[in-house]
């Protein structure tokens, strides 16, 4: 089988790299790709926004599967566009990946169905908005621009002023663009977070092993929010009491409540958890990969993925049994200094060779490009430097060693990714 991946960071190449491991697997082409993608497979400069030109690459070429990485094209109806061609692609159609692209429409369905997640109101008055701010809320509160906002798109402001500035930002001066167009007001929840990330036919849900992100660019989670600094999977906090929860009122009705939608999903389905003190509670969904998450959960993963994808597409899943090594894995994403604002593009990077042939340390590529016969930086997250272990103590001292085997200038890293664990 000839498979298309359509996506450019570290979780395509996450992806790029398990789906070569497929014996069904023949030919591997990524739309756009980058560097470190191009080892697996062979980059098509198509731009993931491209829908019918990626269509027609897909026939041309007589692509069996393809798999959609990225959130904005799943958003904007990648898959109908396929779909309607007759061409075979995993990830949910346009009506279900409205679960990620539309905050206020996942709070009502949580709410319609009673899942558990902060109290909230939507709002497309930005009037309403204020006038709510100033007689109802209690502080912190939680600001969410509705639409994709490249993660940027939450505000967690401390008092009124601060909330006040919030809703000019989102709503008025448009700082995320058209995803202001509607803002989820909620409350601001407090406990330890954890990813889940699971495979869904439209009835039938697998979930993989548990991750956990860190999204301030800062040690000590200071700074700006990022598309996320690291990760590590398992979380010691996601005990089989929580994940007993979850899957009786979270996941399967998740997946229940858009069925009876008339939006059955199909692809991915991320839950975003708050592990609070009242118990778990949903922060948000998303329809696809986390980016670094795929990164620690996929190296973890021993089933053949494409017979994962091609049974949530065929509505088989449930004859599949998913299963995880019995070990531990931990990301540092390797930044520019500068990201998540402003950072230089273009710097050589060396030592990726010491990866070569390891099974148990892997170097995803984030943001690179070939120039001059070299690999250089061309983006805020630049690498994604993995390491298994046999406990995520080891996995993280593994993944510390392993970041200084690589440089270039401006390298930036946290250097307390999985420091959570040692409270575990
Ligand atoms: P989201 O994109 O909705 O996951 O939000 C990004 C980050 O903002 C989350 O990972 C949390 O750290 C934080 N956040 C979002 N919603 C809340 C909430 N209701 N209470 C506290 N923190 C939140
Ligand atoms: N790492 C968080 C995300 O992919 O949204």
């Amino acid at each position: 089988m000839k498979v298309l991946i359509v996506g450019s960071g570290g979780r395509e190449h996450a992806l790029a790299w398990k789906i070569a491991q497929s014996p069904r697997v023949e030919k591997l082409y990524c739309a756009p790709g980058n560097a470190g993608i191009s080892q697996y497979a062979e980059c098509v400069a198509i731009g993931a926004m491209e829908f019918e030109k990626l269509a027609d690459f897909a026939e041309e070429n007589e692509i069996g599967l393809t798999v959609v990485g990225m959130d904005d094209p799943l958003v904007g109806g990648i898959v109908d566009v396929f779909e309607a061609r007759g061409l075979r692609v995993f990830g949910p159609r346009k009506n279900a990946a409205i679960l990620e692209g539309s905050k206020a429409f996942s709070k009502d369905l949580m709410k319609k169905y009673g899942i558990p997640t902060a109290a909230y109101e939507n709002f497309d008055d930005p009037k309403a908005a204020l006038q709510y701010l100033e007689t109802e809320a209690k502080f912190p509160i939680v600001l969410k621009a509705d639409g994709l906002a490249l993660g940027k798109g939450v505000l967690i402001c401390q008092n009124l002023e601060e909330a006040k500035a919030g809703v000019r930002t989102i709503m008025e001066d448009r700082q995320f663009g058209a995803a202001g167009n509607r803002m989820v007001i909620e409350e601001f929840m407090t406990g330890r977070e954890v990813s889940v990330l699971s495979f869904v036919d439209g009835k039938t849900i697998r979930c993989m092993t548990s991750a956990q992100d860190h999204k301030r660019a800062g040690d000590g989670d200071t700074g700006l929010n990022t598309g996320g600094m690291g990760t590590f999977s398992p979380s010691p906090f996601y005990t089989e009491e929580v994940e007993a929860f979850c899957e009786k009122h979270i996941f399967q009705p998740t997946v229940d409540a858009m069925a009876a939608e008339g939006r059955p999903f199909k692809g991915i389905i991320f839950f975003g958890l708050m592990l609070t003190p009242e118990g778990p509670r949903v922060l948000e969904y998303n329809a696809r990969f986390g980016d670094p998450e795929a990164q620690v959960v996929l190296p973890r993963m021993k089933n053949d993925i494409v017979d994962v994808f091609e049974a949530c597409i065929d509505g088989t899943l449930d004859r599949i049994d998913l299963q995880f090594e019995d070990n531990a894995c931990v990301c540092v994403v390797l930044a520019s200094a500068g990201y998540p604002v402003k950072y230089e593009k273009g710097l050589e990077i060396r030592g990726l060779e010491k990866f070569q042939g390891r099974d148990d340390c892997f170097v995803f590529h984030a943001g690179t490009a070939f120039k001059d016969g070299k690999i250089v930086t061309n983006g805020g997250r630049v690498l994604g430097v993995t390491a298994k272990g046999k406990t995520l103590k080891e996995a993280r001292a593994n993944a510390y060693e392993a970041v200084k085997w690589v440089d270039f200038d401006n390298k930036y890293c946290r250097n307390d990714i999985g420091k959570a664990i040692d409270e575990a």
